[in-house]
C-alpha cells in the first residue's frame, strides 16, 4: 500500500503547471462514444479515475488509442454492448455518465447502480428523473439501472437539487433526443460548461450552459471533433491553499482565474495576496492567516471539493472559523486525522468549528477520500516533523504527479511502500 512521507516546514515557493480538469474529462470521455466518428481529446489528466473510465469504454467495444499521456483518440463505432460492468462503477461512480451517453446514442443502457461513497450517500434519482422525462423506461434490476426507449423526446425538466452529475447526464441524452429539452436549475460548474462545449463541437445544439437554464435542441447524429479539456480548478485551488498553509509564494500556471474566484476571495479574506494574470494566479502568504466563515455551495459558490483544504488553512489561522458543508453529508471524516496533528476542530452537524492553532506536528494519518487526502498532505507540509499519509490511492485518483509537483516547489515528500523506505527518508531529511 502506497503512502506519502513528508517532512514539513518548508514554505512552498515556485511555479506549478495545472493539468486538465478530471471532472470535465469524465463527462467528455463518456460523451465521446456518442458518435461513430473518431474523437481526439487533449489535456486529459493522467489519473486513476480517468484511466478506469477509459478501460470501461474500451470494454464495451469502443476503440481507445492513447496518443500520449494527455491525449487520447476514441472511436465508438464498434460498441457491441450497452451494459457496463459493476467492476467499473465500483471503482469510479462517474461511470454512470455512460448511462446518458449510451441512452442518447443507442436508446438503451445498462449500468450498475452506484452505492454510497466515502463522502456520503449519493443518490442519482435526479439523473433517472431526467431520463424518464425524456421518455425512457427506467428500472432497477439485479443492482443495475436499465434505461431504454424507442425514442427519446425533448422535455422541460426541473432539477430539485443543483446536481453536476444529473445536469451532465441529462444533457448528453437530450442531445440526441427528438425536439427541445430545457433543464431548469441546472448546475453551472465550469466542467458542465466544458462538457456542453465539447458536445457542441460534436454537432450538438446546447445553449445556456453556465447558467441555471440549459436549452438543448436534439440532433440525430454527432460527429468527430478535436477538443482540449479546461484546466482543473480544484487541482489549482489545492496548490493555492498549499501555498497559504506553508506561508509560501506559488505561481499556479495554466488556470482560468475566473473559475477560481471563490477560492481566491477566501484566500484574500484570510490574509493572502493573490495576483491574477491571464492564465495564472500567484498566491503569497507572508503572515499568519486570519479566521473566516465559509459555506460550500454549487458554483459560483465556494466548492465542496475545496472544503478540506480551507479547513487545514483555517486550523492554522488566528481565531475561530466556521466551515459549513452544504453539499455532502459526510465530508468531515478527515477532521479526526487532522486532530492527531494538533488541530482543534469540533464538528456539529454539517459545520466544523475550527479553533486556530499556531502549528501542527507531524503524525501518521489516513486519507479518507480524494480531497481530504490532498488536504492532509497540505497539513503535513505545514507541520513540524514527519507526517505519513496512508491510503494515498484516493489522492492518486485525482491528482497527477502530486508529489513531483510539490517537490518542484521545495516540499520534502516521497511516495513509499515500506516502513524501510520511511526510515530511509527520515535519515535523509534529518
Ligand atoms: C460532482 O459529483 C463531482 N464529481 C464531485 O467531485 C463534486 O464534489 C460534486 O459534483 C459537487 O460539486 C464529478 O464531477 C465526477 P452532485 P456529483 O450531483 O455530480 C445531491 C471530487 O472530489 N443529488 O452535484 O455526484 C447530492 O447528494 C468529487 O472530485 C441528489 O440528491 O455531485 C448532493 O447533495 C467528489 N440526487 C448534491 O445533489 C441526484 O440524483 C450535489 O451532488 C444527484 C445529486
Amino acid at each position: 500500500m502506497e503512502q506519502y512521507v513528508i517532512k514539513g516546514g518548508n514554505p512552498l515557493v515556485g511555479e506549478v503547471e495545472i493539468g486538465g480538469a478530471k471532472n470535465a474529462a469524465l463527462g467528455i470521455l463518456a460523451a465521446a462514444i456518442m458518435t461513430d466518428e473518431t474523437i481526439v481529446i487533449d489535456n486529459l489528466p493522467d489519473v486513476q479515475d480517468i484511466n478506469v473510465l477509459l478501460e470501461a469504454i474500451s470494454v464495451i467495444g469502443a476503440r481507445v488509442d492513447r496518443i500520449n499521456r494527455h491525449k487520447v483518440a476514441i472511436n465508438g463505432s464498434m460498441i457491441g454492448q450497452v451494459s457496463v460492468d459493476y467492476e467499473f462503477i465500483k471503482k469510479i461512480r462517474a461511470s454512470y455518465y455512460l448511462l446518458g451517453a449510451l441512452l442518447g446514442k443507442y436508446k438503451r443502457a445498462e449500468v450498475p447502480l452506484p452505492g454510497g461513497c466515502n463522502i456520503g450517500s449519493r443518490p442519482i434519482d435526479l439523473h433517472l428523473k431526467g431520463f424518464k422525462a425524456l421518455g425512457a423506461n427506467v428500472s432497477i434490476r439485479h443492482g443495475s439501472i436499465i434505461a431504454e426507449a424507442e425514442k427519446l423526446r425533448g422535455k422541460h425538466i426541473y432539477l430539485d437539487t443543483v446536481s453536476v452529475g444529473a445536469t451532465i447526464n441529462i444533457m448528453m441524452a437530450a442531445s440526441m433526443a427528438e425536439g427541445y429539452t430545457i433543464i431548469e436549475n441546472s448546475a453551472r460548474e465550469p466542467h458542465v460548461v466544458d462538457v456542453a462545449n465539447f458536445l457542441n463541437s460534436m454537432g450538438a445544439n446546447i445553449k445556456g450552459a453556465g447558467t441555471d437554464v440549459i436549452r438543448i435542441r436534439g440532433v440525430q447524429k454527432l460527429h468527430s471533433t478535436e477538443y482540449s479539456i479546461i484546466p482543473d480548478q480544484i487541482e489549482a485551488g489545492t496548490f493555492m491553499f498549499a501555498a497559504a498553509a506553508t506561508k509560501g509564494d506559488v505561481m499556479v500556471k495554466n488556470v482560468i482565474p475566473k473559475h477560481l474566484e471563490a477560492t481566491t476571495a477566501k484566500l484574500v479574506e484570510i490574509g493572502c495576496e493573490v495576483e491574477e494574470f491571464d492564465d495564472a494566479v500567484r498566491v503569497v502568504a507572508s503572515k499568519r492567516l486570519n479566521s473566516t466563515h465559509v459555506k460550500t455551495l454549487p458554483y459560483p459558490g465556494y466548492p465542496t471539493d475545496m472544503q478540506p483544504q480551507i479547513v487545514v488553512a483555517l486550523a492554522l489561522a488566528q481565531g475561530t472559523s466556521i466551515v459549513t458543508e452544504s453539499i455532502f453529508e459526510n465530508r468531515f471524516k478527515y477532521v479526526d486525522e487532522l486532530t492527531r496533528m494538533g488541530a482543534t476542530i469540533k464538528v456539529e452537524g454539517n459545520s466544523a468549528i475550527i479553533y486556530g492553532t499556531e502549528g501542527f506536528t507531524g503524525a501518521r494519518v489516513s486519507a479518507p477520500d480524494l480531497r481530504a487526502g490532498a488536504a492532509l498532505v497540505i497539513a503535513g507540509l505545514a507541520a513540524e516533523g514527519i507526517t505519513v499519509v496512508d491510503d494515498i490511492v484516493y489522492v492518486q485518483r485525482g491528482y497527477e504527479c502530486f508529489e513531483e509537483k510539490l517537490r518542484s516547489l521545495g516540499a520534502e515528500i516521497e511516495r513509499v511502500t515500506t516502513e524501510k523506505e520511511i526510515q530511509k527518508f527520515k535519515l535523509r531529511v534529518g
